[in-house]
């Protein structure tokens, strides 16, 4: 935590020209893991971008970094930088970049950690220019959780017009869009939430929530054609008695889905990936108001290290994101 003090009392106007801010996890272990480090400012290389990172979206892989628990998956050199969204603007374009230029507005899923960090050297082409009428904040909840809810959706080989899709943690950044984008589709839309969040939930246009504190979804629902699973535990072991024979189960919480899928159960994991065009035409829409997009709380750059604990904990619907101007 050496630095941490000394930066937090430093405005960004008396920082060290050519360094920023960076919070790093430096061992595994717990929110005291953390430290917020002065790093030099990188230079774009060829293809790439560097970007002054005005919020970041926090995200439950934060703390699951964090805590070891994806150190066999996400190999990374300690000390890292985490974050995997963000929001912010243009400082300064590599070689062969065409399409930017300083001052553009621009967020993007990383597809890599990084974003926790005043600036950031990232490939041009995961970059999208962020809509008028979008601020940082709003921007940087978006990537992860509206891509994600997006390509759980593409998994079913079938029209979702009509189908019963149940929705496990709606409430959430993933949950909220993913409520959304079932009904847009026809679908007829069972969420299950936290008592709290049922309102929300709600509001988005799930037809049924179930409070998963006080009951039990395999009581009240059944012959779902999809599962979307957002939390993972025991919520998958009982979600495929509701199964429809032909039904399947996506989730992103669980990677073992499919060894666990019991003898003629279909369970798949997925894996957020980057799409840009994708994510350009979903920010528009979220700009527009045609999409809801949910911010649970705004915190500064230096409430990180809570924010990320109060992510795994539990926190209101929606996404919490890092505004760093604050
Ligand atoms: N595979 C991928 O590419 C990928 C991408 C994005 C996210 N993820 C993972 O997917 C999960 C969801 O992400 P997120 O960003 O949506 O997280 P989030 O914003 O923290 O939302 C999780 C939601 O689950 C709810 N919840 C907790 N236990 C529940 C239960 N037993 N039944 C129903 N709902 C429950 C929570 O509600 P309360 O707080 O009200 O209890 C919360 O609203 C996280 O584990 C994240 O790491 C994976």
């Amino acid at each position: 935590m050496s630095q941490l003090a000394d930066l937090e009392h430093t405005n960004s106007t008396s920082r060290p020209i050519g360094h920023g801010r960076a919070l790093r996890l430096h061992t595994y272990g717990s929110p005291e893991s953390f430290s917020v480090d002065s790093v030099s400012v990188p230079d774009p290389g060829p293809g790439e971008v560097l970007v002054e990172v005005k919020a970041a979206g926090v995200n439950g892989l934060d703390w699951k970094i964090r805590d070891g628990h994806v150190r066999n998956i996400f190999r990374l050199e300690l000390p890292a930088t985490l974050g995997i969204e963000m929001a912010g603007v243009v400082l300064q374009t590599g070689p062969g970049v065409t399409g930017l230029v300083r001052g553009d507005r621009v967020m993007a899923a990383l597809g890599q950690c990084g974003a926790y960090a005043d600036h950031l050297v990232i490939d041009a082409e995961k970059l999208v220019l962020t809509p008028e009428g979008l601020s940082d904040v709003e921007a940087a909840a978006i990537p992860v959780a509206a891509m994600t809810a997006w390509h759980v959706l593409q998994v079913v080989d079938f029209d979702l017009s009509e189908r019963r899709v149940l929705i496990h943690g709606a409430a959430g950044g993933v949950g909220s869009f993913a409520v959304q984008f079932a009904k847009a589709a026809g679908a007829i839309v069972y969420a299950t939430a936290s008592t709290k969040s049922l309102p929300h939930v709600r509001s988005l246009g799930a037809d049924k929530v179930i409070d998963y504190r006080h009951q039990h979804f395999e009581l009240l629902v059944a012959d779902i054609d999809l599962v979307v699973d957002l939390v993972g535990g025991d919520v998958v072991d009982r979600s495929w008695a509701v199964l429809s024979p032909d039904g399947i189960l996506v989730s992103i919480a669980a990677p073992d889905v499919a060894s666990r899928a019991p003898q003629g159960r279909r369970g798949v994991f997925l894996s957020n990936r980057p799409d840009t065009a994708r994510l350009a035409e979903i920010a528009q829409q979220v700009a527009t108001g045609a999409l809801r997009s949910t911010i649970a709380e705004v915190v500064g750059f230096y409430d990180l290290p809570s924010a990320i604990e109060r992510n795994r904990t539990g926190h209101a619907p929606g996404k919490i994101v890092a505004d760093f101007t604050r």
